[in-house]
């Protein structure tokens, strides 16, 4: 029963797509459409993500599903109505439409962009039997296909599809949430590789950090890459261009060097007392490190940037080691 719930689900999800796309197209679609264009999308790119639009009325998707016989608690059950003292509404209204698709090229769910300033900005579908928040990743579908051992994490919708776009189709959104175990999971399961490209801002920061961990327990290798501060990868790419966002890959920083840039951050290394607590935390980040290796380069620059003795980094490493063992 489960199961013809979640099937007929991921139908009328394709439905309500191939609906929306149509009126991206349509005379009530016109703003949207030139909003779309205006933030660089060509028409492969729209066509590519399945791009579309929700009218404002607020009935449009329900009559255009109840004449296909679907019941109003049903859609519900969808995500795709919203239910007010008994009064049914469309959910998106005057929103442009990104389909979420899972692995398998499922419609899960949307997520749609305000395109006048109405809060949230983005509204993204609720939980439902197929859409759980934290479990998928945008543009997957595609992702999981290229011949790089590869992805690149982005926060949003409009970064991975702009990366798309500029041919770096590796690309997936975490979709605003810190990086969850499970995201980490899927990951796992098609590639070995990570760049996370998160937000220059605090938030992005901070929801890098905390992906940096969660992905360092499966063993994945791990870069983080810095925008240059206050832009988006979508940003970036527009203003830059492809070939200065390759730059910022190649240049990324790994798992240790990115933690050590941060802490530096908040600390003046010129005072002694500022250089034993960076000493000390990034020790505890090193000893993490499986590879022995890897542990001996960080202990050396650590040591450099520090201006202390190998020794006393590799010291302070060791106790974090033995601690775990
Ligand atoms: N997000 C969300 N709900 C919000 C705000 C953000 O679900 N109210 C998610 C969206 O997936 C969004 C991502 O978090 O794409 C990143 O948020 P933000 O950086 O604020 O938005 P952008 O993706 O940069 O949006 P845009 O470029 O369209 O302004
Ligand atoms: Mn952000
Ligand atoms: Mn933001
Ligand atoms: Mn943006
Ligand atoms: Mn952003």
């Amino acid at each position: 029963r489960r199961k013809k719930l979640i099937d007929e689900i991921y139908k009328i999800n394709k439905l309500a797509a191939m609906y929306f796309y149509n009126k991206l197209f349509s005379e009530e679609g016109r703003q949207a459409l030139a909003y779309i264009r205006k933030r660089g999308l060509t028409e492969a790119t729209i066509k590519k993500f399945g791009i579309g639009y929700s009218p404002p009325q607020g009935n449009g998707l329900l009559n255009f599903l109840k004449e296909k016989g679907y019941t109003e608690s049903f859609l519900v059950k969808a995500g795709l109505l919203s239910q007010k003292n008994n009064r049914y509404y469309d959910r998106f209204r005057n929103r442009v439409m990104f389909p979420i698709i899972d692995v398998k090229g499922n419609v899960i769910g949307f997520g749609g962009r305000s395109i006048d300033d109405s809060l949230p900005k983005y509204l993204n579908t609720p939980e439902t039997e197929v859409f759980k928040k934290g479990k998928t990743l945008f543009a997957i579908n595609f992702a999981k296909k290229t011949q790089q051992d590869k992805f690149i994490i982005v926060e949003g919708y409009m970064d991975a599809i702009s990366l798309h776009q500029a041919g770096i189709d590796c690309a997936v959104a975490s979709l605003g949430t810190a990086l969850t175990g499970d995201q980490a999971r899927l990951i796992k399961r098609y590639k070995g590789n990570v760049v996370i490209a998160y937000d220059a801002d605090e938030a992005g920061i901070s929801a890098a950090l905390r992906g940096l961990d969660i992905l360092d327990e499966l063993n994945l290798n791990i870069k983080v890459l810095t925008i240059p501060y206050g832009k988006d990868p979508d940003e970036f790419i527009k203003k830059e261009g492809v070939e200065a966002f390759n730059q910022l890959i190649e240049n990324a920083d790994s798992l240790i060097e990115f933690k050590a840039k941060v802490y530096r951050k908040n600390l003046d290394l010129d005072n002694p007392q500022d250089r034993i607590i960076y000493v000390k935390k990034i020790a505890k980040d090193i000893a993490k490190l499986s590879d022995e290796v890897k542990r001996e380069v960080y202990i050396s620059s650590v040591a450099k940037v520090a201006q202390i003795s190998e020794n006393a980094v590799r010291t302070e490493v060791a106790r974090f080691v033995n601690r775990k063992i």
